[in-house]
């Protein structure tokens, strides 16, 4: 160990080929404490080889695997020796959720549990692994206009079907640190944006639905409050959660809540996007509100700010126009990822778009 820092780590990431994990594979290859980085990606519609396609590095790995097969999981665990799980693959998108929850059960929550028995069964063969279990703020369930933000405290109270998936999964975590006692952290970010997200969430299919014309869609009156998030900074909270777990900082089994503390309503996100790229307000068009929808997620970070000595770099404005830069400048990216799934599924959803 140098300083807080632990050495020669031997990373699996789960879901390296999707938004956040992209970024986070990208962050540990720049990162000399780490031996070996394998990323372990099904490629679902969410997951894109080539969010990963400029990484040219002898310690990256990609392997096209799922989740769910337990036999191929527990042979790279063996073949790589790994140290060190970042747990990332999941089905993402509440909407998606309501439409159909059982993919959501079974990458979620049974993907989970596949990765809990394998570290389990690799243990058996002397090869001990530690856990960085990636969950949501959206455990918590939904705030007030007043009430205080959500700490690590805040009883878990999930009110959709993808929120509920997440929750069972740091169940499952809980559960095995307590009855195996494996090394784990659950980390619990809010919204994030930036570079390589796929355009069903707000933001980016805010800015590309703005640079095409066409309607934006805000569900209900636009007044839920989401607290936004640059994705460098939760990959940043990230990896000084797993140097606190395992150099000891951190106790196995502790939750640690990451946010931008930039709360913001879906219709100032919009306006703002509309605005930053020079269109008309009269594109935004109030649509049935999702069901259930969550009113409020505000977020506490104060112990990841005491703890890991973390806090958010990127502020929104920055972070934000970088971000449509990033989408501006890369249409051969949105055009890859803008075919067949994506087109049909924006078609059930708003009808035919241009
Ligand atoms: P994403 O949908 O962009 O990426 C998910 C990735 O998982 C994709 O690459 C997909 O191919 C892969 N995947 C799905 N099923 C798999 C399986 N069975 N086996 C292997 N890989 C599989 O999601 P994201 O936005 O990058 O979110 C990543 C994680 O962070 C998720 O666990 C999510 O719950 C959590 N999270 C996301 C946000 C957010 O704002 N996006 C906020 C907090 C937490
Ligand atoms: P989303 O990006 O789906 O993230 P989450 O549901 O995990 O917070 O949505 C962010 C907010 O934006 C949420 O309150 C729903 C709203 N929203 C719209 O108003 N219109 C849209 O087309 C989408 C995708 C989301």
């Amino acid at each position: 160990m140098v300083g807080n820092q632990v050495t020669n780590l031997r990373a699996l990431v789960t879901g390296g080929c999707g938004f956040i994990g992209s970024h986070l594979v990208k962050a540990l290859v720049a990162d000399s404490n780490f031996l070996t980085i394998v990323n372990v990606d099904a490629l679902t519609y969410s997951g894109h080889p080539e969010n990963c396609s400029d990484i040219d590095n002898v310690r990256y790995k990609f392997k096209h695997q799922s989740i769910n097969d337990r036999p191929s999981f527990e042979n790279t665990l063996r073949e790589e020796n790994i140290s060190i799980i970042f747990h990332l693959a999941a089905e993402s998108h509440v909407d998606r959720s309501i439409h159909s929850i059982k993919p959501f059960i079974s990458t979620n929550v049974d993907g989970t549990r596949v990765i809990l028995e394998s570290i389990l069964a690799l243990r058996k063969e002397g090869q001990e692994i530690s856990l960085v279990h990636v969950s949501t703020d959206e455990v918590y369930g939904s705030l007030g206009p007043n009430d205080p933000p959500f700490t690590e405290l805040t009883p878990v109270n999930p009110l959709n079907p993808y929120a509920a998936t997440k929750a069972a999964s740091d169940f499952l975590v809980k559960s095995f640190v307590n009855t195996f006692n494996i090394s784990a952290v659950i980390t619990r970010c809010s919204n994030n944006y930036g570079p390589n997200q796929f355009p069903e969430k707000l933001v980016p299919l805010m800015i590309l639905k703005t640079r095409l014309g066409e309607k934006l869609p805000i569900y209900g009156d636009g007044k839920n409050v989401r607290d936004w998030i640059h994705v460098t900074d939760h990959v940043g909270g990230i990896v000084s959660s797993a140097n606190a777990l395992v150099s000891g900082k951190l106790t196995s089994g502790e939750v640690i809540n990451f946010g931008g503390e930039n709360e913001k309503t879906n219709l100032e996100i919009v306006r703002n996007i509309v605005e930053k790229i020079g269109a008309s307000d009269n594109l935004i068009e109030f649509v049935p509100d999702r069901p259930g929808h969550d009113k409020r997620y505000a977020i506490d970070i104060s112990k990841a700010k005491k703890l890991l000595k973390w806090s958010p770099k990127m502020n929104w404005d920055n972070g934000i126009i970088e971000t449509i830069l990033w989408y501006k400048s890369n249409d051969k990216w949105v055009a890859s990822i803008t075919s067949g799934e994506y087109k049909n599924w924006i078609r059930k959803q708003y009808g035919d778009t241009k």
